[in-house]
């Protein structure tokens, strides 16, 4: 009898990455999760997860592997990498560096080199190599106008930084290896948000920190155009499709499978959706064409060139993942309608004061009121709001 072989989950602890972990543990699989700096595993709800010790955890729980994918064998010692390395019946391979503004080295390091490294893991594999599920993004478009077919990859198109332009080699190496026999199947998440129906997010990054910059006024004319897109795609929806690209790898092999929104929503829905929360500031959003960076004040200046800046040709794109694969093998687009939608991510972040201050609520309104009413009483709530009269 041979033990039942193990997945490995590298970027375990990551907002993806622990959500496709325990999905495969909930179906029964035997999960090594690739640890980084980070070592426990968060659920996008808050929950953590309990891990088994030792490295051959049972159908059904998660052990954790402390490993660095840009350091050789995985950053392990020989024998610990050959055990690995024979045990594993299927990667998922989720670890990147996500954030933008990093030295191109950084994503050349962690993106392209490490995932050459876990290639060469499952590409020696003393039984062939295990089937991968790659997590790459709908991003490896780069600048690309227009739809964008899911088998397409390098189009001689331009990125628009360091970050977009390694994943889309790391993909590449990917294909090359497919080329040479490795079973894979890659799937390319847009912009990953909120869970569906809360809304909820563990990691305020990349476009949050955007939005917090914009809706604190703190940048307040950026370049854009209304008719832009910007594809928001639930956490949960990715997880299900990186985890069932797993589950049900023989459907999945050889796809690339765009993880993407119903529809994406344009720079105008955001701009219409921002204006019905007061505490928020609403960009202008000024033609590329006649915005000039040099006439912001010194301050916004700053915040443009810090936060904005990364994310500006997100806001100048116009560009849609046709979805046609995943669609046909999810059998589903994520549930999700796109004003509804932003509005639960936005609830959200101001119920976690991460955005805005949330407005008094009736029971506060009235009780300052009546506040008012008595003696030394001036209208204002706890946190300085005046109530309306
Ligand atoms: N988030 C998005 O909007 C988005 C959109 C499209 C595609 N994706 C793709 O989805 C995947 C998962 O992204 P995510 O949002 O879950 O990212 P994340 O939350 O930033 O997680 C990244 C994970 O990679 C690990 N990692 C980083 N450097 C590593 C190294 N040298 N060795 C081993 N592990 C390392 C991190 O561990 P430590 O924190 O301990 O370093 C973390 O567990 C990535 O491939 C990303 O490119 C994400």
């Amino acid at each position: 009898l041979t033990a039942p072989k193990h997945v490995l989950v590298t970027g375990a602890t990551g907002v993806v990455g622990v959500e496709v972990a325990n999905r495969l543990a909930g179906a029964g699989h035997a999960v090594l999760a690739l640890v980084h700096r980070n070592q426990s595993l968060v659920l996008n709800n808050g929950k953590r997860l309990s891990t088994v010790g030792g490295p051959d955890p049972a159908g059904g729980t998660i052990a954790c592997v402390r490993g660095d994918v840009t350091k050789p064998r995985l950053g392990l010692d020989a024998a610990d990498y050959r055990r690995l390395q024979s045990s594993i019946g299927m990667i998922v391979h989720c670890a990147a560096i996500v954030d933008f503004g990093r030295a191109p080295a950084v994503y050349q390091s962690v993106n392209v080199d490490g995932t050459a490294a876990v290639l060469a893991l499952a590409q020696a594999a003393p039984d062939g190599p295990p089937p991968l599920v790659h997590v790459s993004t709908a991003y490896v478009a780069g600048e690309r106008r227009g739809t964008v077919l899911e088998e397409e990859l390098d189009v001689g198109q331009r990125f628009a930084n360091a970050y977009e332009e390694s994943k889309c080699r790391a993909e590449g190496l990917v294909r090359e290896a497919v080329a040479g026999g490795l079973p894979a199947a890659i799937v390319r998440p847009s912009i990953v948000v909120g869970a569906t129906r809360t809304g909820a997010i563990r990691d305020f990054k990349t476009i949050y920190a955007v939005l917090k910059t914009l809706t604190e006024g703190r940048v307040r004319s950026i370049p854009a155009y209304y008719g832009a897109t910007l594809d928001l795609v639930p956490v949960d929806y990715v997880a299900d499709v990186v985890a069932h690209a797993a589950l049900r790898f023989d459907d999945a092999v050889g796809k690339t499978l765009h993880a993407v929104s119903a529809a994406p929503l344009t720079l105008r829905d955001f701009s219409d959706v921002l204006a019905e929360y007061p505490p928020f500031h609403v960009p202008r959003f000024v033609p590329p064409e006649t915005f000039d960076v040099e006439r912001l004040p010194l301050l916004e200046r700053k915040y443009y060139d810090r936060i904005v800046s990364l994310y500006e040709s997100y806001f100048t794109r116009r560009v849609a993942f046709d979805n046609a694969a995943t669609l046909e093998f999810m059998g589903r687009a994520p549930a999700m309608r796109l004003r509804p939608f932003l509005r639960r991510l936005l609830d959200y972040c101001m119920r976690v004061r991460f955005l805005g201050r949330p407005l008094p609520d009736v029971g506060t309104v009235l009780a300052d009121l009546h506040s008012s009413d008595r003696p030394g009483g001036d209208g204002a709530s706890a946190d300085g709001v005046v109530a309306a009269t």
